[in-house]
This record gives structure tokens, C-alpha cells and sequence, in this order.
């Protein structure tokens, strides 16, 4: 069989698509398998991934790394991540079946153990039916994409054929500026089409970022008013109680905003902003997010409508926890932040004069990411002073995660005697309304990649945008000095809360 045929099972119809999507023939090859996010995070995904049976037959995951392993220290391995990060129950059959497709190829990113790795692949195509068809998963620093890529190309892994595909999955972070991203593209582009690049944003394998898409597309309710007409400002949240233990070697000199807001919060922005695209085809969804990050810029001066801070320490809760300056192996004159916000414009008739705020932060009061988007007030509104009081502007809040879900928050009339009315929340979760959990972002992304379905990866014009926005910012800071200080477990440096005052705004306490 060829990959021009389409793989298809027989007892599927092609055209209903309520039934599950299956990976054709394929195999899949991590570099930084040994590293914390194949452990944590795409391991346990294949798993899954294989336990709800949406992996072919012969699926094969072929390890390369520096370790002297055998295959059956890398099974052990991959079993030890499994049980402790997978999401669906072991099932010994599921297991058994997929760990007979696990290869461990010995190398290091400058050797040539691409040569055993090209000769290892070449076997499993034969004893496993792959077919040629690989995705290379690259869960390593960005320094090393040039060498892999360069390596893959000699040994003659990088090219698709006619019959068989040849797929590059990467991680952030894309560069830390417009000018590094661009580089970083030309050098993965130099070896694989950018049809054959799919760049991880797993915030957009979340159910409920995908769910934007379904809240405002199908339905009639929300978007005649998802406009400036209505909408006052938007606010993008996304707050974690977690510090930086354990990840200085990544994060230090990094900071929140090329952390979190130059993809995820912007990807997000992208999505609630976006017009409607005429299907939900990558090229369309692409072309409208594209024109989104385009009409996007900062609002100045960006000493007030910018905030960075980092945290010091203080209570998490009922823990005591240090400041990010005395975290194992961070510089304890560190200027990174670990909370960054920010006020953007989206220069379009929709959203003109709209503030859009995007805020995230470490150590911050509780894990929480959601998208609110907070309407005018009522231009009149019939009812004495003091009747009122307690009313604030309406909201439609997309709770991302945890307690997955939407919220609309209204006025309504108190029960008794008179005209008294105060805010109430109608909410959907997603835990009530569906008995199906949802899958991780990761499991998504991965089926996607093998199926070359390529609508939830960002495009290297979509990265390059991003960091076109936030670069001015980032600039900005680098000649401002330290962060604002902040105590662990609260909302954030003063600055934050100045931000929004200035336009009478105020944080929502989430
Ligand atoms: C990653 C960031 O992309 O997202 C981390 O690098 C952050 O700093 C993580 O903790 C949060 O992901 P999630 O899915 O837990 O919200």
C-alpha cells in the first residue's frame, strides 16, 4: 500500500465524521526521550492514544538517545511514564500489543547513530509494516534542531516520497525574538516543507481552546455581540500556583512572556478575535488567525500598559514557599519575570477601541486560565441608586481550565419586596454536561500529526507574528531593569492592578 492510498478501514464510512479519526501505518521516532515532557507528557499520550484504539496496528516508537539502553530497558522505561501519567486505565492487552513496536536506538545529535537510526527505521518498515511514514518528534532544546535536521537530511530520513510521508513535530520555544524565530524557520524549513512541519502549541489541543471555535461559529446567541459595540475590554488569564523548582535551566533569562504569552495567550487571542473562517480547513483557520495577529499591536506608553513582576516568598496556601531568587539554580540577581501582563489593541472595525489584556503569572493565588470577555454597561438603567449597587458589567467568561466550562454572569432581581438587583452566574461545565472525559492536549496533537491534519499547529507566519507584538514590549522591559516584587500567592505586582485602573478597568479575581 502507498501513502497516496489512503489507509482506510473497512468498516468506517469515510463521510460520517462523528466516528473516530485512525493514524494509518506510521511510526514515530522522540528525540529527548529521556527528557521531562516525553516522560510526563507524551508517553502516557501514546498510551492513551493506543488504548482507545486510534493507533494502527503496527504503530512503532523508536527511542534515540545517549543512553546505552536495550529495547526492553526502554519498554521498562516507557512503561514506568505510562503508569504514572497516563490518563485511561492499563489494559495488559493494549500494553503488550503496543510494546512489541518499541525500538532504542543508541546516538548522540552529532554521530553516527543517524546511520544505525536510518537502518533501524528501514528494518521496521519491513517487520512492521510502517511504510516509510514517520514523524520525528523533536522534545529537545532548540539549538539542536539545525543538527538533527542536517543529520536526518544526510542519512536520507527527511524526505518524503511519493509513497510514504516524513513529518517534524517541535516545541517551543521558537526562538526568543522575531529575528531568532525567523532563523530558527529557515533552518527547519531548509529540510522539511512547512506541509511537513507541525509546530506544538498544546494549548490548542485543549478541548475547550477548540471549544471557542464551536461557541462562536455555532451558534446564533454570541457573536451578534461579540464586537466593540458591546464588548467593553477582553481579559486572558492564565494564572498558575506552581513555581519554578527544577526548571531553571529553561526558564531563567526566558520569562513569562516568551514563556507564555508569545504562544498560548496569543494563539488565544487569536481564536476569540478572529473573523469567521470560511471552514475549518488549516489553510482557512490559518488565514483568518493570521489576519488577527496582524491587525494586533501593543497599546502605549508601555509603562502603563505593561506590568512584570516576580514572586518572593511567601504562602502557597498552606505552604511556605520561596522567592524565584533562591530556587535551586536560579542567578539570585535574577531580573526574569514570572508574571507578565500586557495591553494589546486589534486594529479592525470589529474590535477598535477595545483594550484586550493578557496576563500570567507563576505563584499567583490559584491555577486558573479563562478568557473573559466583559460587555458595556446597560446605556440606561431604569432602577434608583442603591438598587444597583453591587452590579457589575456583564461577562461571558470561557473557563479553559480547571473546572472546564462557560460562564455568563448577568444582573438579576433579588427575591423579595423591591427592585433589588445583583449579579448572577449561569454556568455550563463540561463535567456536568458530558459523560465523556476529555482527552490531553497532547493525544490530540499527536493523532493530528500522524493523520496530517494540521489545523491546531500554528504556522511559522503565525509564530513570527506573534513574536512581532510582543517584541516592542520585551525591548521595552530590557531597558527598564528589575521586575516589581510580588508575594507568592497573591494576584501579581501592583503594576498589574494600576494597568486596568487607568481605563477603570479591574483584574477579575477568578
Ligand atoms: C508550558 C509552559 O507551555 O505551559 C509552562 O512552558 C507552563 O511554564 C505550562 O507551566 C502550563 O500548561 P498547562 O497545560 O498546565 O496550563
Amino acid at each position: 500500500m502507498t501513502a497516496s492510498q489512503t489507509w482506510t478501514n473497512p468498516l468506517r464510512d469515510p463521510a460520517d465524521k462523528r466516528l473516530p479519526r485512525i493514524a494509518g501505518p506510521s511510526g514515530m521516532v522522540i528525540f529527548g526521550v529521556t527528557g521531562d515532557l516525553a516522560y510526563k507528557k507524551l508517553l502516557p499520550a501514546i498510551y492513551d492514544l493506543a488504548n482507545r484504539g486510534l493507533l494502527p496496528a503496527g504503530f512503532t516508537l523508536v527511542g534515540y538517545g545517549r543512553r546505552d539502553w536495550s529495547k526492553e530497558e526502554f519498554a521498562a522505561y516507557v512503561e514506568k511514564a505510562c503508569a504514572a501519567g497516563a490518563r485511561t486505565d492499563f489494559d495488559a492487552n493494549v500494553w503488550k500489543h503496543l510494546s512489541q513496536g518499541f525500538e532504542f536506538v543508541n546516538g548522540s545529535f552529532d554521530d553516527d547513530g543517524f546511520d544505525q537510526l536510518a537502518k533501524t527505521l528501514t528494518k521496521l518498515d519491513e517487520s512492521r509494516g510502517t511504510g516509510g511514514n514517520w514523524a520525528y518528534y523533536l522534545s529537545v532544546p532548540p539549538e539542536y534542531f539545525s543538527e538533527i535536521c542536517h543529520q536526518m537530511q544526510r542519512v536520507g530520513l527527511a524526505e518524503s516520497k511519493e509513497d510514504s510521508w516524513r513529518r517534524v513535530i517541535i516545541e517551543k520555544p521558537f526562538g526568543h525574538d522575531q529575528k531568532s524565530a525567523q532563523e530558527l524557520n529557515e533552518i527547519v524549513n531548509a529540510v522539511f516543507p512547512e506541509s511537513s512541519v507541525f509546530r506544538i502549541d498544546h494549548y490548542l489541543g485543549k478541548e475547550t481552546v477548540q471549544n471557542i471555535l464551536a461557541l462562536r461559529f455555532a451558534n446564533q446567541i454570541f457573536e451578534p455581540m461579540w464586537n466593540a459595540h458591546y464588548i467593553d475590554h477582553v481579559q486572558i488569564t492564565m494564572a498558575e500556583d506552581i513555581g519554578l523548582g527544577g526548571r531553571a535551566g529553561y526558564y531563567d533569562g526566558i520569562g513569562a512572556a516568551r514563556d507564555v504569552i508569545q504562544n498560548h495567550l496569543l494563539q488565544l487571542l487569536a481564536l476569540v478575535a478572529m473573523e469567521e473562517p470560511s471552514s475549518f480547513e488549516p489553510q482557512a483557520l490559518q488565514a483568518e488567525k493570521i489576519k488577527v495577529l496582524q491587525a494586533t499591536k501593543p497599546v502605549h506608553p508601555l509603562n502603563k500598559t505593561t506590568a512584570r513582576g516576580q514572586y518572593t516568598a511567601g504562602w502557597q496556601g498552606s505552604e511556605y514557599v520561596v522567592g524565584l531568587r533562591e530556587e535551586e539554580g536560579f542567578d539570585p540577581d535574577s531580573d526574569t519575570e514570572t508574571y507578565a501582563a500586557c495591553t494589546l489593541e486589534v486594529n479592525s472595525r470589529r474590535w477598535g477601541g477595545v483594550p484586550f489584556y493578557l496576563r500570567t503569572g507563576k505563584r499567583l493565588g490559584r491555577r486558573v486560565t479563562e478568557i473573559a470577555l466583559v460587555f458595556k454597561h446597560a446605556p440606561y438603567q431604569p432602577f434608583d441608586t442603591g438598587q444597583t449597587e453591587a452590579l457589575g458589567q456583564n461577562a461571558v467568561v470561557i473557563r479553559v481550565q480547571p473546572d472546564e466550562g462557560v460562564t455568563m454572569r448577568f444582573g438579576s432581581k433579588v427575591p423579595g419586596t423591591t427592585m433589588e438587583v445583583r449579579d448572577v452566574n449561569m454556568d455550563f461545565a463540561y463535567a456536568e454536561a458530558f459523560t465523556e472525559e476529555s482527552p490531553e492536549a497532547y493525544e490530540r496533537l499527536i493523532l493530528d500529526a500522524l493523520l496530517d491534519e494540521s489545523s491546531l499547529f500554528p504556522t511559522n507566519e503565525e509564530v513570527e507574528l506573534s513574536w512581532s507584538i510582543l517584541d516592542p514590549i520585551l525591548e521595552f522591559w530590557a531597558e527598564t531593569g528589575a521586575p516589581q516584587e510580588y508575594v507568592s500567592g497573591t494576584w501579581g505586582p501592583a503594576s498589574a492592578d494600576k494597568m486596568l485602573y487607568r481605563n477603570g478597568h479591574e483584574w477579575r479575581r477568578p
